[in-house]
C-alpha cells in the first residue's frame, strides 16, 4: 500500500438539508425554494427541490447505503426553515424536531459520525424579504438562536457542528455574479454581508460554548478555498492574487481562525468606501469566538492576473477592481461544469493551513466531480462505471496524503457527494454520488467509485 492515512481518518461524504431532503412537511420556504416558486425556468429542466433525493423520506435506507460502502462519517445540514417554527423566538416546528433526532440517532446507530452544518445557501425566504437577509445584523442574531436550539437539541449526540457552508458563495452568488436569488450586484451589500456571516458565526461558536454539550464537542466552519495563483512572477501579478486571496479565501479563514480580518482589507475597503459597519464590540466577539477545526471543500484553483482592462464602474465598487480571472493555457477541465482539475492545490492548502493557521485540525469536507449524462456509463448490470470519479479522487488523496506526510494536521476526506443530489441552479444537471439516483423511480444504486471507495476504507488508504 502505498498510500495509508492517520489512524481513524474519517471516510464519507457530504450532503446538505436542501439538496437531498425534499420539501415535504417543511412550512417555511428558504431563498431557493422560493426562487424555484416563482421562476422554474431559472432551474435545469426546471427541476426543483421539492422532492431532491428524497431523504426526508428514505434517510434509513439511504444511511444504511452510505454505512455499506465504508462511511464512518457524514454531513449533512440542518434547515433552518425546517427546524424553527418562529424566527424571531426560534420556537421550535415539532415534526422538524422529530425529523433531525431520527436522522442523527440512525447515522450514530450505523457507526456513522454525523456533522451538523447549521446553514448551507438556505436563508429562509421571510428574513430576507423583512430584513435583507445577511444584509443585516438581527438575522445574524437570529442565526445565534436557531444554533443555541440545535446545540441544545441535538448537542448530547452530536459531536462536530459547522456553523456555515461557503458562505463566500452566498456573498458572490448573491451580490456580485447573480447566481443566487436575488441576484443583486452590490459590493457594499457583499461587504457587509461578508462581516454578518462572520458575525453570526462567531455569535453561534459563543452560544454554543455557554451550552453543557461544547464539553464533549467540536465545532468549525466549512469554507471553499480556492487558492489564487498568479499568472506570473510579476510584482503586479502577485498583488492582484494576493488581494483575491484575501477577498475570496481569508476574509472568512482568518476570522474563524485568527479572530481577525486579513491584514490590510480593511484599510483597502475603507479607502474605496465599501468597508463594512462595525462596533468594537462586534470585533471582540468575532476574536473571542473562535473555531476548533476546519472543513476545507475544495474543488477548483482560482487563476489570477493583473487588471488588464479597465474596470468598469458602471455597477459600482466590485472586488474585480483589483483583479482579473486568468484563462491559464493547457489546464485539465472538467467540462461538465467548466472548473480546472488542479489536484496539487490539495498539497498547498495543507501546507498553508500548516504554516499559517496554526495546524488547525481540518478535513476535506467536500471534493468531487460533476459529471452530465452518467447513464452512458452503465454497464450490463446497471451500474455506473464512473472510472473518471475513481482517477479525480485518488489525484486528490495523493496530494493530501503529501501534505498529511509533511505534518498538516488533516483528519479525513469527505466527497460531495452520497448520493446523487439536488444542485442548486444545475438542479440534477450534473451527477456527484457514489450512489446514483434515478429521478423517476428514486432508485438508488452504487456506482463503480462507491465500491472503490469502500476498498479505500477497508485499508485505510490505497
Ligand atoms: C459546493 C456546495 O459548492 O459544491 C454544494 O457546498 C454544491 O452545495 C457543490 O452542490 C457542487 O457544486 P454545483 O454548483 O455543481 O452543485
Amino acid at each position: 500500500m502505498n498510500y495509508k492515512f492517520p489512524e481513524n481518518f474519517w471516510w464519507g461524504a457530504a450532503t446538505s438539508g436542501p439538496q437531498a431532503e425534499g420539501r415535504f412537511n417543511k412550512k417555511h420556504r428558504s431563498v431557493f425554494d422560493y426562487w424555484y416558486d416563482i421562476e422554474p425556468d431559472a432551474f435545469f429542466d426546471k427541476v426543483g427541490p421539492d422532492i431532491a433525493s428524497n431523504f426526508y423520506n428514505s434517510y434509513k435506507e439511504d444511511i444504511a447505503m452510505m454505512k455499506s460502502i465504508g462511511f464512518n462519517s457524514f454531513r449533512t445540514s440542518i434547515q433552518w426553515t425546517r427546524l424553527i417554527d418562529d424566527f424571531e423566538t426560534a420556537s421550535v416546528d415539532e415534526d422538524g424536531v422529530r425529523y433531525y433526532n431520527s436522522v442523527i440517532d440512525e447515522a450514530i446507530k450505523n457507526g456513522v459520525t454525523p456533522v451538523m452544518c447549521l446553514h448551507h445557501f438556505d436563508l429562509p425566504i421571510e428574513l430576507y424579504e423583512k430584513y435583507g437577509g445577511w444584509e443585516s445584523k438581527h438575522v445574524s442574531y437570529l442565526f445565534s438562536k436557531f444554533a443555541k436550539v440545535c446545540f441544545e437539541l441535538f448537542g448530547d449526540r452530536v459531536k462536530y457542528w459547522a456553523t456555515f457552508n461557503e458562505p463566500i458563495v452566498v456573498i458572490e452568488g448573491q451580490y456580485i455574479n447573480e447566481f443566487h436569488y436575488p441576484k443583486v450586484v452590490d459590493g457594499k451589500k457583499a461587504v457587509q454581508a461578508a462581516f454578518n456571516i462572520n458575525l453570526a458565526s462567531a455569535k453561534a461558536i459563543e452560544e454554543f460554548r455557554k451550552c453543557e454539550c461544547s464539553k464533549t464537542a467540536k465545532i468549525g466552519i466549512i469554507l471553499n478555498l480556492t487558492p489564487a495563483y498568479p499568472r506570473s512572477n510579476s510584482k503586479e501579478d502577485i498583488k492582484a492574487a494576493e488581494f483575491a486571496n484575501k477577498f475570496n479565501n481569508r476574509i472568512f479563514l482568518d476570522p474563524a481562525v485568527h479572530g481577525r480580518f486579513p491584514d490590510g482589507i480593511e484599510e483597502i475597503l475603507e479607502r474605496e468606501g465599501v468597508l463594512w459597519e462595525n462596533t468594537e464590540e462586534e470585533m471582540k466577539t468575532i476574536e473571542n469566538n473562535k473555531i476548533d477545526f476546519l472543513g476545507v471543500n475544495y474543488y477548483q484553483p482560482l487563476r489570477v492576473k493583473k487588471r488588464e482592462s479597465e474596470f468598469d464602474n458602471s455597477k459600482g465598487w466590485l472586488p474585480y477592481k483589483h483583479f482579473e480571472g486568468y484563462d491559464m493555457p493547457g489546464k485539465k477541465i472538467n467540462p461538465h461544469r467548466g472548473w480546472e482539475i488542479y489536484p496539487e492545490a490539495m498539497y498547498d492548502i495543507a501546507i498553508n493551513i500548516r504554516d499559517n493557521y496554526n495546524n488547525i485540525p481540518w478535513y476535506v469536507s467536500e471534493n468531487g466531480m460533476g459529471v452530465y449524462g452518467e447513464e452512458k456509463f452503465l454497464n450490463e448490470e446497471g451500474m455506473i462505471v464512473d472510472d473518471y470519479r475513481i482517477e479525480f479522487a485518488t489525484d486528490h488523496l495523493k496530494f493530501l496524503h503529501k501534505g498529511i506526510t509533511e505534518g498538516s494536521n488533516c483528519f479525513g476526506y469527505h466527497l460531495w457527494t452520497p448520493i446523487d443530489c439536488w444542485s442548486w441552479s444545475n438542479a440534477y444537471r450534473n451527477r456527484y454520488g457514489f450512489i446514483s439516483l434515478d429521478l423517476n423511480t428514486q432508485k438508488k444504486t452504487i456506482k463503480k467509485s462507491g465500491y472503490w471507495y469502500k476498498r479505500v476504507t477497508e485499508n485505510n488508504g490505497f
